[in-house]
């Protein structure tokens, strides 16, 4: 039998938490041969709500899920992760001023990536799912030196996944028939979900999505902006924001970092900008990549048209100003 592999979730009593750990527990995100031990991590106001879910899950009585770490200090739930999904953060709230919502998630951020850095397991890796996603991992890379920026993602996954459903819907075809979708930049309203390599896979081989579609008004223009508001509609349906869709995009994006993505396709992840596709160098930006033997590799020579290459800049701006904002709350 394979040795648990130990999973942190941070805001693990939150919705995404909810939703999350199940998945986890039940082998969704590394396959159902691997244990698991779950690290819940959560602040004091939530710890009985924590306690609860911790209840929850021994009721459940998953096969995979070892044993459970449910706490509030920082240091206890990092000891020994392999695996750390950071959903934990401050939200937005009515009124307030973004620096002052940044500054509450960079001191956060800040003070989890020590603790990661000091205890988590040696080949930790990382993704931050809590907004502003790009920016909290940039700090948690800043402030974790000893972890490899290789190893610290951020969530655009969910981005990826709604395009592809987009196109399903559009085509009536099934969305595991669609493929290579690319989200570009920020996981904000500034994303750019492109379809230009995208295919669809039929009976007589892959099509461009593009071909297929005819219909370039819809593609360069509805669909944009139903992915990129996304999130807003779910909000205004549901009350609240996505979580079930989240915590399945996050179990996606660990298993194919770690399981590897199939041959002929790439998926989109928030990583560390090499300056690829003249992104500037030093941003966490969301770019396709394919996986192998638990690395990430950005996909390489992608035909890059001016329509895409303002959206791609766009969205590098935004990310530079937010990496300014960020800097500006440490001082
Ligand atoms: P939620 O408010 O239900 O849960 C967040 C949890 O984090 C709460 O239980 C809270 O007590 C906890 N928390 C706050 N500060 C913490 C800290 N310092 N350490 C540990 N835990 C802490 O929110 P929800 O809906 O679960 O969303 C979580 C985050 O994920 C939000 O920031 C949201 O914007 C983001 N999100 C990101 C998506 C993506 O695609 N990247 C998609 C959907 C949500």
């Amino acid at each position: 039998a394979k040795d648990p592999v130990r999973v942190l979730v941070t805001g693990a009593a939150g919705q995404i938490g909810y939703a999350l750990v199940p998945m986890i527990a039940r082998g969704v995100m590394l396959g159902p041969d691997q244990p698991v031990i779950l690290h819940m991590l959560d602040i004091p106001p939530a710890a009985e709500a924590l306690n609860g879910v911790k209840m929850e899950l021994v009721d459940a009585a998953f096969p995979l899920l070892k044993g459970v770490v449910a706490t509030t200090d920082v240091f206890e739930a990092c000891t020994g992760v392999n695996i750390a999904v950071m959903v934990g953060g401050f939200p937005r709230k009515e009124g307030m001023e973004r620096k002052d919502v940044m500054s509450k998630n960079v001191s956060i951020y800040k003070s989890q990536a020590s603790a990661l850095e000091k205890h988590a397991a040696a080949n930790c890796k990382v993704l931050v799912v809590a907004n502003p996603a790009n920016t909290n991992a940039l700090i948690l890379k800043e402030f974790a030196p000893s972890i490899p920026e290789k190893n610290i993602t951020c969530l655009t996954r969910l981005d990826h996944n709604r395009a592809l459903g987009q196109i399903s819907e559009r085509l009536n075809v099934h969305v595991s028939d669609v493929k290579n979708v690319i989200i570009w930049g920020n996981h904000s309203s500034t994303q750019y979900p492109d379809v230009n390599h995208a295919k669809i896979v039929t009976p007589s081989g892959e099509k461009p999505v593009r071909e297929l579609v005819a219909n370039d008004e819809w593609l360069n223009g509805e669909f944009i902006t139903t992915v990129q508001q996304r999130g807003a509609a779910i909000i205004k349906a549901r009350k609240l924001s996505s979580a079930l869709s989240a915590a399945s995009a996050a179990c996606d994006h660990i298993r194919d970092w770690v399981l590897g993505t199939p041959e002929g396709t790439w998926v989109s992840m928030g990583v560390y900008s090499d300056g690829s596709y003249n992104v500037p160098a030093g941003l966490i930006y969301s770019f396709p990549v394919t996986c192998r033997n638990g690395e990430w590799t950005i996909v390489q020579g992608l035909q890059i048209d001016e329509f895409s290459r303002k959206k791609l800049d766009l969205t590098a701006e935004e990310l530079s100003e937010e990496k300014s904002l960020a800097y500006s709350c440490l001082n």
